[in-house]
């Protein structure tokens, strides 16, 4: 297996290798004189058997990301490894063999899961058969088996028409998962679904990536999915902007708490995303200054006029303040009330209360 010389360090070095690997993937869509930037650069990460959703407001490239890891549609640039594979690199019959063995899919639309014609057996049973890996004796048993899985045995013998888009939706997991992929894709699974039955979709994907061990990735535009995965990525103008993740700690009386903590996500050249509330909150325009704290790092808007000292000022302003500084240490090294970081660190405490002010208010 070779690895592709632009892959991210921390992505290149792990010896066992994620299901799915996304540095700085790139995708624009030309169409006339209009290009659109679908990806703009997305890192993304997902180790073997992990259970992942992507969010992210409608157009924000979830679908183009699918598309690409699905292996219907090649990036502009960057790295998208799936289940070992280089999708940027691989041929077309390569590509044909990886649909058919490495990945399984579920579309928002019930309709272009299943075939209409087909009983729920029949459309599992087909799948069996194109990928030819299961001999036709076994064919019947393990559909059996995976209907059961899905808790749609009862639906065996009807047609999807005659299914509720819940079942539908099971029926698909089912052939998606028949020929026993990698990794699992899903594109809004239950974006035509009520709330009840979407959970129970969700409910479904979570036991069969459990039991079996898949792989799973679902994009979705509805933040609900978070409830229902250990961590969630949050895609923002088709780069990773924050990462959900949820755990389940026990007290010392033994009751359940269920904790989600939100990350910004640093990509490897070190550039993140603000959220939107930070940004008003401060009216951060255009520029901002950072300063490097000893445990944090501050942002604070440009403009203003007791700014800290850090990054951004001018050389000839820094050099001339730390000389002035290196004198003051000189002539008075023991007060310590005129250390050199105090001024940074009253505008990071006014930055904190501003941040926590919009986590109030929210
Ligand atoms: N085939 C295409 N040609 C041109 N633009 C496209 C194409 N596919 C997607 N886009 C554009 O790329 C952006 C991301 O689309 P998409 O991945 O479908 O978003 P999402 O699934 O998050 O709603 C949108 O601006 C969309 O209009
Ligand atoms: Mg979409």
């Amino acid at each position: 297996m070779t690895t592709s010389p632009a892959l991210t360090p921390s992505v290149a070095s792990r010896g066992d290798e994620p299901d799915i690997a996304c540095s700085e993937l790139v995708r624009i869509f030309k169409t006339d004189a209009i290009e659109v930037q679908a990806l703009q650069g997305l890192d993304l990460v997902v180790d073997r058997g992990e259970l992942v959703a992507v969010v992210g407001a409608s157009g924000s490239g979830k679908s183009t990301l699918l598309s690409i890891l699905s292996g219907l549609d090649v990036p502009t640039a960057g790295v998208a490894r799936v289940a070992g594979r280089d999708l940027l690199s691989m041929t077309r019959s390569e590509r044909v063999t990886f649909r058919r063995e490495c990945v399984g899919f579920v579309w928002q639309q019930t309709s272009r899961n299943l075939l209409p014609y087909l009983t729920a057996a029949e459309n599992v049973a087909a799948a069996l058969a194109i990928a030819g890996r299961t001999p036709k004796r076994e064919r019947a048993a393990r559909t059996a088996g995976l209907l059961d899985l899905l808790q749609v045995g009862y639906c065996a013998d009807r047609r999807p028409a005659q299914m509720s888009g819940g079942e539908q939706q099971r029926v698909a997991i089912a052939v998606g998962i028949a020929n026993e992929p990698r990794v699992l894709l899903a594109d809004e699974p239950t974006g035509e679904l009520d709330d009840e039955t979407s959970a129970h979709v969700l409910e479904a994907m979570r036991s069969v990536n459990r039991e079996l061990g898949v792989t799973t990735l679902i994009v979705t535009h509805d933040p609900a999915v978070s409830e229902h995965v250990a961590r969630t990525v949050q895609i923002r103008d088709g780069r990773t902007a924050t990462e959900v993740l949820r755990s389940t700690r026990h007290d010392e009386h033994g009751a359940e708490h269920h904790i989600a903590e939100e990350y910004a996500v640093l990509d490897r050249v070190g550039r993140l995303q603000l959220p939107d509330e930070f940004v008003t909150a401060l009216d951060l325009r255009q520029r901002v200054r950072l300063a490097l704290e000893p445990d944090h790092v501050g942002v604070w808007p440009g403009a203003t006029a007791d700014r800290p000292r850090g990054f951004g000022e001018s050389r000839e302003t820094r050099s001339r303040e730390s000389a002035r500084s290196d004198d003051r240490d000189i002539l008075r090294t023991s007060d310590a009330a005129e250390a050199p970081g105090d001024r940074a660190e009253d505008a990071g405490d006014q930055a904190e209360d501003a941040a926590s002010a919009t986590e109030d208010a929210s």
